[in-house]
């Protein structure tokens, strides 16, 4: 596992599309929220990311109507695949509309295999440890499953609603073992609240109650993170070797 420190936002864009771009990915996984924001507006600018490019959703909130801004599609849609000059069918996720959930998310790990496999997958990381909207206490081999958010969660990501009672309960998030299935990840930490997550994710064995140390196990994991993200935790980047 690298470590990477950027000096400050814009740094941790430009580092994080680098080396998202590297080997020019057929298929890129992306997290959205705050944290992969900075990269999105360099693909943007640099318009690295191949014409036939797959982008594939890493999670989606179930409850929102179909076009509702917050929606995670609508999201990618905005802030990277439209101003990409990408069409709408290459941005994929699973299906929060269909009738019976449990179908969907098997049918998203086919979308997924159809595409064959995820070549890098972007990534966030909770307050809570957690990457996709895998939970802590969600087994380590899961793949694509419907969740429960956890308050601290809904609390977390309010800022993007109206209001906490907005905040969808359940959402389809891709698995842990999903997730690492990816041959390359890059997990993007963004300021002070999500140091100590990271500082557990350096220091402690893998283990369910800190879902993101499911990535200690993966051969090709790069964190980037901004001072505030890792100050205290790492002096310089470094270098960890999977356990
Ligand atoms: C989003 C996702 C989440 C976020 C995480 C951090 O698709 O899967 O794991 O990456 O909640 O969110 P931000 O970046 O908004 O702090």
């Amino acid at each position: 596992m690298r470590v990477i420190t950027a000096a400050d936002g814009d740094d941790l864009g430009r580092i994080a599309a680098s080396l998202v771009e590297d080997g020019d990915p057929a298929v890129v996984g992306v997290a959205t929220g705050s944290s992969p924001i900075a990269a999105y507006r360099e693909f943007v600018r640099r318009r690295s990311l191949r014409e036939d490019v797959q982008l594939c959703l890493l999670d989606e909130y179930v409850g929102l109507p179909i076009g509702h801004p917050r929606r995670y599609r609508s999201v990618i849609l905005e802030q990277l695949a439209r101003p990409l000059g990408l069409r709408d069918d290459q941005v994929h996720g699973p299906d929060v509309d269909a009738a019976d959930l449990a179908i969907a998310t098997q049918r998203y790990e086919d979308d997924l295999s159809r595409l064959g496999g995820v070549d890098v997958q972007i990534l966030g990381i909770g307050r809570n440890g957690h990457i996709g909207f895998n939970e802590p206490g969600t087994p380590f081999d899961s793949r694509t499953h419907v969740g429960v958010l956890t308050e601290t969660t809904r609390h977390d990501n309010a800022r993007f609603f109206r209001d906490l009672d907005d905040v969808p309960h359940r959402v389809i998030t891709q698995g842990l073992g999903t997730i690492v299935a990816a041959r390359r990840i890059v997990l993007i930490a963004s300021g002070p609240t999500k140091r100590e997550a990271i500082a557990a994710l350096l220091s402690c064995p893998p283990t369910t109650d800190l879902p993101a140390s499911v990535l200690l196990d993966h051969a090709d994991v790069t964190i980037i993170g901004d001072q505030a993200a890792l100050a205290g935790v790492l002096d310089h980047s470094t270098l960890l070797e999977p356990t």
